[in-house]
């Protein structure tokens, strides 16, 4: 079996690649990876020298690159991580989002029909649903919820799983889709919530939280993640769509006092910033699919999942310096500099 994971080299798919190493020793990994701001090669470090793993630097719009590697390794299967994920870069400068979300997304399918596949799997979000009300706990989105997106980056997920699907419907292409809430975990990049907030907090810089920090997601830890996919793409059906989530509610204001206290530094670090524009309220999934029908459920609790995340980042201060003291700088002035 040979399984080609793009966007390897970023936070979900690196933890991909070293649950499938480590699953499956007989499957051949082959990671292609075009190493933007948030892919980094040293992540894949521990992996590099193992005979069944290959890193090719690629951007997966480029039909050419695409296709040379489809003819070298023949993939039985591609898992489709590679996107720019980040909603706030989204709203600053939409276009990469709709080149390599979409457009992407076709090339990769393309290759597919060219060279034929027994799966094309897309990781997709939550966020292709837009939001629910906070006073309406009893409300969850369900794979028949109606797509309703509220950001540019969200925008460009739902026109690639619209597509994903149409390849299905129109070329018989042997495809499923993922929606999987908020994940976290080790090398999750650190201009996103949970890491931004443990690196400024043990860095003893302000915490901003946007608007009242009222907004929830719905965090799993990303091992859940990854099995999920991995039970998809082997028992899950063609043509299908499945939900992704924990049951795992939160504010954003509670993450962050948490971090606060399992690191123990003061509260009085946290500062309320301008709001993100078209904000989502809430995100929560409803699992019962992927529970039904291929017996998923969380393994890891968010008590001890934020532990071990935290835990991580203090002992590989490395990574998440290096990454910081670079081009980040400049992204985290523009963004948060009068905020
Ligand atoms: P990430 O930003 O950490 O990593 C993205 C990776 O894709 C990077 O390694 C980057 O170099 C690579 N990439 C970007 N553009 C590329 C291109 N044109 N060609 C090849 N490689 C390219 O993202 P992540 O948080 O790991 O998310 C991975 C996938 O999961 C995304 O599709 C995202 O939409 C989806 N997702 C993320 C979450 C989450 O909470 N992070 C939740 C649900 C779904
Ligand atoms: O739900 C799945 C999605 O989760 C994925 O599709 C996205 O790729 C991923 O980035 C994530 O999107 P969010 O926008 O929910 O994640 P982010 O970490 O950017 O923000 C989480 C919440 O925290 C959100 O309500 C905004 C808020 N926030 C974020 C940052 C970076 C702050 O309050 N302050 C911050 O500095």
């Amino acid at each position: 079996m040979t399984i080609i994971v793009t966007g390897g080299a970023g936070f979900i798919g690196s933890n991909f690649v070293f649950h499938m190493l480590n699953t499956y020793p007989d499957y051949r990994i082959v990671c292609l990876d075009k190493l933007t701001y948030a892919g980094n090669l040293s992540t894949l470090a521990p992996v590099m020298d193992n005979p069944k793993f290959r890193f090719v630097k690629a951007d997966i719009c480029d039909r050419e690159a695409v296709n040379t590697l489809f003819e070298e390794e023949k993939p039985d299967m591609v898992v489709n991580f590679a996107a720019e994920s980040h909603v706030d870069r989204s709203i600053e400068d939409p276009e990469i989002f709709l080149k390599t979300n979409i457009l992407g997304t076709a090339t990769l399918m393309d290759a597919c029909r060219k060279y034929g596949i027994k799966r094309y799997h897309q990781v997709s979000t939550d966020e292709v649903y837009g939001d629910l009300p906070l006073d309406r706990p009893d409300l969850f989105f369900t794979e028949d919820t109606p797509i309703h997106t509220s950001s540019p980056y969200s925008s460009s997920k739902a026109g690639a799983d619209l597509l994903v699907l149409a390849y299905h419907r129109t070329y018989g292409l042997p495809v499923s889709i993922s929606r999987c809430s908020n994940n976290y975990g080790p090398y999750h990049f650190p201009e996103k919530l949970i890491p931004l907030m443990i690196a400024n907090a043990l860095n003893n810089k302000l915490l901003p939280v946007y608007g009242e920090g009222i907004n929830v997601r719905d965090w799993l830890y990303v091992e859940d993640h990854c099995k999920a996919i991995d039970l998809i793409i082997h028992k899950g059906r063609v043509g299908e769509v499945y939900n992704v989530g924990g049951h795992n509610e939160m504010k954003n204001i509670d993450i962050v006092r948490l971090i606060c206290k399992e690191l123990g530094k003061s509260e009085e670090l946290i500062t309320f910033v301008k709001d993100r524009k078209g904000h989502d309220m809430r995100y929560a999934i409803d699992p019962t699919k992927i529970h039904n029908e291929l017996g998923w459920l969380p393994e890891t609790c968010f008590a001890d999942g934020i532990k071990k995340t935290i835990t991580w980042y203090l002992e590989n201060r490395a990574w998440w310096e290096n990454i910081i003291n670079g081009e980040y700088q400049n992204y985290y002035e523009r963004m948060y500099k009068d905020r």
